[in-house]
């Protein structure tokens, strides 16, 4: 077995790195999608930042943050996507970046088409829709088949590519949030490109729980945040352009504070959060510490498991992802089949079981219950999850 598979099984080695978080009294979350804590060490050392950058203000920024510490945090970023430093440039979260890639994309011309799915984040939807409502381009809007598998995604867009000749354009979500199932970008990205069509990727709840590298998967659009499961304060993100695609992406409204070959001049200008950008060589340390992206997912994995496994018996639940290691992550939604309305059952496993989750619509296939495990999550809750599901269900 796989030392990160043998590891995720380990709760007292798991019971290690959820004491280096605190953690408020009160409902067990299984709602860790929305981000993730920053541990004790990270939180010391983000409020040590901004002491410090309010002690020493644009003396130190303007002589050494902006010359030298954003050049090693978009270093240290890039190789978290297997990417050269100067194709990344950092935003304020994930949906700044994704947009600014898309009111920026210079490639659509009256006529074409640009194409979404029902999984895809809903700012992420609206941005595509404005830009086509600016363009003269048609929005396609397709829906996945339910359950999915790796072949019924990969053929609901190969059939959308065939039946709409003048795509230029996609969104991809790496993971949605609605279901948490998890796209296979590099066979969907290949089959866009035989199609001549772009793909901008919403990597926003992939990053720090999926092991990806751009190339590999074939993107040269992509936007992030790092607050979900690599660990750093809130407020931080980046965007990726491939260096010979940077030309389609137009300088942000007009911006000149960075010259146009710069990936940098392809986000909204303005002061960043400093203090938590100097937070993030540690943050990556300590994710690389434990284990990066492989080992938190294999854990969050495990933990989706333990609930996944006994929800498919149960004939009240019904679990919206499929089992196929390819198509699920540690986030996955379930239905409770006999209640047309969630929203009530969500507030039962909370009144009923102490478990704090989050009702999610808009996937065709209806509305959800997402669960999201998060590093401090044990087994025993995972267990608490399963008793309330077969009560419940
Ligand atoms: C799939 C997806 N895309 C984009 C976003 C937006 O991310 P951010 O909050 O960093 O703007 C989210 C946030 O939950 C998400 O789940």
């Amino acid at each position: 077995m796989p030392d990160n598979t043998r590891r995720a099984r380990d709760e007292m080695f798991w019971q290690t790195f959820a004491d280096r978080y605190a953690v408020e009294p009160g409902p067990i979350n299984l709602e860790n999608g929305y981000f993730g804590r920053m541990s004790r060490t990270v939180v010391e050392e983000y409020q040590r930042n901004i002491e410090m950058i309010n002690r020493s203000n644009s003396v130190y920024v303007r002589q050494r943050f902006e010359q030298v510490e954003t050049q090693k945090i978009r270093a240290q970023l890039a190789a978290l996507v297997g990417v050269p430093a100067d194709t990344v440039a950092l935003t304020r979260n994930a949906s700044e970046g994704l947009q600014s890639l898309i009111r920026n994309y210079n490639r659509l011309q009256p006529g074409d088409q640009v194409l979404i799915c029902d999984l895809e984040y809903d700012s992420v939807k609206n941005a595509l829709r404005w830009l086509a409502r600016n363009r003269g381009a048609e929005v396609i809007e397709i829906d996945h088949q339910h359950p999915a598998s790796f072949d019924s995604l990969l053929a609901t867009y190969r059939d959308a590519f065939e039946r709409y000749p003048k795509l230029k354009l996609m969104a991809l979500t790496h993971v949605t949030h609605r279901t948490g199932l998890v796209m296979p970008v590099q066979a969907i990205a290949a089959a866009a490109k035989e199609h001549g069509i772009d793909v901008i990727l919403d990597g926003a709840h992939a990053l720090g729980q999926i092991d990806f590298n751009l190339d590999e998967l074939g993107i040269s659009f992509a936007g992030f945040n790092l607050h979900k499961w690599i660990g750093a304060p809130l407020t931080l993100g980046f965007i990726y352009i491939a260096p010979e695609r940077l030309a389609d992406i137009d300088p942000d409204m007009g911006e000149s504070h960075y010259p146009v070959t710069d990936i940098r001049a392809r986000t909204p200008y303005g002061t960043p959060n400093i203090p938590a950008l100097l937070t993030l060589p540690l943050v990556i340390e300590e994710h690389h510490a434990m284990g990066g992206s492989a080992a938190k997912g294999a854990r969050l994995n495990y933990l989706r498991n333990l609930w996944v496994r006994a929800a498919r018996e149960l004939p009240g639940i019904e679990v919206m992802t499929p089992d196929d290691p390819r198509l699920y992550c540690g986030i996955t939604s379930l239905r409770f089949t006999r209640h047309s309305d969630q929203q009530p059952m969500v507030e039962r496993l909370l009144s009923d079981y102490n478990l704090f989750t989050v009702m999610r619509s808009g996937a065709a296939s209806g509305p959800c219950i997402r669960i999201t495990p998060g590093l401090t999550t044990t087994a025993s809750h995972m267990k608490l999850l399963t008793r309330a599901l077969t009560e419940l269900g």
